[in-house]
């Protein structure tokens, strides 16, 4: 294959390191008239653009942004394909929205043109939003994952998906059984783990939905195959975490219960823990598993706020979830703008930088895949944003008496959504221009 050298010069931003471990100036590389090249689809080098250009060749071709950010693509670390058409469900908390609204509208992935639709749209819509990568939650069809990273797999997107395993506690046209979401998501691991940039994550609904007998097997599962992922949700709403104690009246409390059937590990990744306590943070922290903290979803859903100091005082993986249909935007940056407030009402500050962290390489660091993404460290993956600073007039204006990046930056996210996602590239390649 020739190879395909490009350079994109503009204002480039990454985070380089956790601020909670390093501090804030640290934690990120800004070149303010930078340059980022790619080969084949892998970044190759990155710098000042002074420096770098006298060491390219004369006829490289180079993209020019003005008044643009370049950062990492996002991560957004839980989200639902199936609940693209009910964002926005009204007036429910936990239990009942997934009664009212989640599992009908969940229930029309039997169809497969149905599927097939959704998943165009919903991977449309993640990259319109700067979203590179993502951790997806199907429907308990195994349709839904086939569509999803049959569409995926056409613009090279590094993905992570599962078919959800439910057994109990819901509708008969929405349940599995243990053995039959066993065979279906071997043979879809079997099918797309490792395929290009595809992985597969074992994904039980969450303790209410599952049998002991389905939780085993998705153990077993884990235990089969090398680097699957694990994705479940947690301690999200306080009569969740009651309804889990009653029917699991021998296990310590709601982790215990995943821990017990061995689904804790280095990809397994925890949705919410808006209730976590400092013995589980601890343990999920012991053993190398990672939260998704989805700021919109818990406010919308009133679940309630999410600790993010006490999930660093035990140095837990934390990354940043849309959880949409319960989240109510695709947009990380908007996702942060709710992150923000999420810490006020705490008494707690969340930096721009630390932001920008959790989207990109703290996001990274929960998949175990900050070797290949979440920077634009020579070497790993070309998936890249170009955030337009003059994406609407407010944010114009308003970063015209920006006085340092890391204002710049706070405004990109207090203001910013998928109006401020001028470009997104994946691989090197294309793939939303707005
Ligand atoms: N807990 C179990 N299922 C779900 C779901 O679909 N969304 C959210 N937010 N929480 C859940
Ligand atoms: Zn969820």
């Amino acid at each position: 294959m020739p190879l395909t050298r490009k350079a994109y010069r503009a204002a480039i931003l990454h985070s380089i390191a956790d601020p909670a471990e390093v501090g804030i100036e640290a934690s990120y590389e800004y070149f303010e008239d930078g340059l980022l090249v790619v080969d084949n689809g892998q970044i190759s080098a990155l710098g000042h653009a002074s420096e770098l250009l006298a060491s390219l060749p004369a006829d490289i071709e180079i993209t020019h942004y003005q008044d643009a950010l370049i950062t990492p693509g996002f991560i957004d670390t839980h989200i639902h394909l199936p609940q693209t058409g009910m964002v926005g469900a009204y007036g429910e908390q936990l239990l009942d929205w997934l009664n009212t609204y989640t599992f009908p509208c969940e229930s029309q992935f039997a169809d497969q043109a149905h599927a097939e639709e959704v998943a165009e749209i919903f991977i449309k819509e993640l990259l319109r939003n700067g979203t590179t990568t993502a951790l997806v939650f199907g429907s308990v069809h195994p349709q839904s994952v086939n569509a999803f990273f049959e569409a995926a797999e056409k613009l090279d997107l590094r993905m992570i998906a599962g078919k959800v395993m439910m057994d109990r506690n819901a509708p008969d046209y929405l349940t599995d059984t243990a053995e039959s979401s066993y065979l279906e998501s071997k043979a879809l691991i079997e099918r797309w783990h490792g395929k290009g940039r595809l992985h597969y994550a074992v994904t039980p609904r969450f303790a209410p939905t599952s049998t002991p007998e389905q939780l085993t097997l998705a153990g077993q599962l884990l235990s089969e195959y090398p680097d699957l992922y694990m994705q479940t949700h947690i301690s999200e709403n306080l009569q969740e975490v009651e309804w889990v104690k009653e029917l699991f009246p021998e296990r310590k409390g709601y982790l215990d219960v995943y821990d017990h059937y061995q689904l804790l590990g280095e990809r397994s990744v925890f949705a919410h823990g808006v209730h976590l306590c400092d013995d589980e943070c601890a343990r999920l922290a012991q053993t190398g598993s990672a939260v998704a903290f989805c700021p919109t979803s818990n406010l919308f859903l009133g679940s309630g706020l999410f600790n993010l100091p006490m999930a660093e005082k035990h140095k837990l993986n934390v990354g940043l979830g849309t959880d949409v249909g319960g989240g109510t935007s695709f947009s990380l940056l908007q996702t942060l703008n709710e992150a923000y407030k999420i810490m006020q009402l705490q008494g707690a500050r969340l930096s721009p930088f630390k932001s920008l962290y959790l989207a990109t390489l703290g996001g990274a660091r929960a998949l175990r895949l900050e070797e290949r993404i979440g920077t634009l460290q020579p070497g790993t993956d070309a998936d890249f944003l170009v955030l337009d600073y003059n994406a609407t007039p407010l944010l114009s204006y308003r970063l015209k008496q920006s006085k340092s990046i890391a204002e710049t930056l706070f405004v990109l996210m207090t203001l910013g959504d998928d109006r401020t996602v001028a470009q997104t590239y994946a691989a090197g390649n294309l793939v939303h221009q707005r």
